[in-house]
């Protein structure tokens, strides 16, 4: 399996799988638990059914969408993952330049491994900014403030991670940062040398948006023990209506699944909510973003940004969310799999597919432009 022979997500998948030590694919592959929601994130699309019209003319197709005052050229961006630059030693600078040049938003983790202030610097494209409640406020004012000063566009508060999800493939191979592989593990990182060698030959690992804060090094804090000893799971909605204060602009929460959560994110004045289950990476067993989508913009549409993630991998998708009510779309193993599988010319590749997967659909759906979606498109086939 090669590049050029990847048509689709499966293909950029297989091959992901073929140039990574296992504990990163797993890592990458992997969901919580029993990996039941990160299945359904997925099937929930094939329950309903695009109901296209004919006869209508469509010549050009404008994808484009506004999305928390950002205008983007198509209606999916790139959502915040960490550790990017384990997968392929581009990391987040591929990712970012792939999205620059659809015009669209990319997300920079707070365990991202390019600094916020050099993508900034490269790329010009809207940039959000994956955060996550410290116990220590003073910290999370200090982390806004350089977010402010490196100009990024979106402050996202990540709500469904106050404790990490149940990851039992990590478990199996040992994956951590700093790593503690166990002998399998161990030997799956020394049948991939090519991998190795790639990661030992170019820029060092680092975490640029914590490396200030908290000490990763030498083993003294993994990323789980950052998550139990540095995160605050006792945040509530008045520390948050606090943070939207204080960073005064666009301001979303991701990991919003409830009604009655949209409504209170509308009231403590978020600009923008993502359903999401995280890729199905933390509470297993939950609803997906799809299924929940249209009793959240029938509550809140029409006062705050409904955006969805999850189980995203092909342009119908895209088509039945926007449909469905949501402004924007996020991808996130849809564009891990070609960055680990081929950098930045994987994610082009795979991005490139999308674009015009989703322009053929709207080509055969009968629409010129995204508001000509609609819930009329939609039948439920179960
Ligand atoms: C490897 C990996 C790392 C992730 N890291 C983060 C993160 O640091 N912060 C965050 O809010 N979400 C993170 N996510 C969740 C994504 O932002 C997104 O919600 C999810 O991947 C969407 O599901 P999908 O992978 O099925 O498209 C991560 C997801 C994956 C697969």
């Amino acid at each position: 399996m090669r590049l050029k022979n990847c048509h689709n997500f499966h293909d950029y998948r297989k091959l992901a799988q073929k140039r990574l030590p296992g504990p990163i694919f797993n890592y990458i592959d992997g969901g919580a638990d029993d990996e039941v929601t990160m299945r359904k994130n997925t099937a929930a699309y094939d329950k309903v059914d695009l109901v296209p019209n004919v006869l209508r003319g469509v010549k050009d197709v404008d994808l484009s969408v506004t999305v928390m005052g950002q205008k983007l050229d198509v209606p999916f961006y790139c959502s915040p993952t960490a550790l990017q630059r384990l997968f392929h030693h581009q990391g987040e600078h591929a990712v970012a330049a792939v999205a620059e040049k659809f015009g669209t938003m990319f997300g920079v983790s707070s365990l991202g491994t390019a600094s916020l202030e050099d993508l900034r610097k490269k790329h010009s494209t809207p940039q959000v900014y994956q955060f996550y409640f410290h116990k220590d406020r003073g910290l999370n004012s200090a982390m806004m403030q350089r977010a402010k000063e490196a100009g990024v566009n979106v402050m996202m508060l990540t709500v469904d991670s106050i404790t990490g999800g149940n990851r039992e493939r990590d478990l199996r191979t040992g994956f951590s940062i700093p790593m503690r592989l166990n002998m399998r593990g161990l030997y799956e990182f020394m049948s991939k040398p090519h991998w190795g060698i790639n990661y030992v030959t170019h820029e060092k690992f680092k975490l640029p948006q914590l490396d200030e804060h908290v000490d990763m090094s030498g083993g003294a804090k993994s990323i789980g023990g950052y998550f139990t000893e540095m995160l605050d799971p006792t945040m509530n909605w008045d520390d948050v209506a606090k943070m939207v204060r204080e960073w005064d602009g666009e301001f979303c929460l991701k990991g919003v699944m409830s009604v009655a959560d949209a409504k209170r994110a509308v009231e403590i004045g978020c600009t923008g909510i993502v359903l999401s289950n995280h890729g199905g990476r933390q509470l297993d067993g939950s609803r997906t973003a799809f299924d929940q989508l249209e009793d959240i913009v029938m509550a809140v549409g029409d006062d705050i940004d409904v955006i969805i993630d999850g189980g995203v991998q092909r342009g119908t998708h895209i088509l039945k969310a926007l449909s469905r009510g949501a402004k924007a779309v996020g991808l996130g193993r849809f564009y891990l799999y070609p960055l680990a599988a081929a950098g930045e010319a994987g994610v082009d590749r795979a991005i490139t597919n999308l674009h015009v997967e989703v322009l053929r659909d709207m080509r055969l759906m009968g629409c010129q432009s995204i508001a000509d979606l609609s819930p009329e498109n939609l039948i439920a086939n179960i």
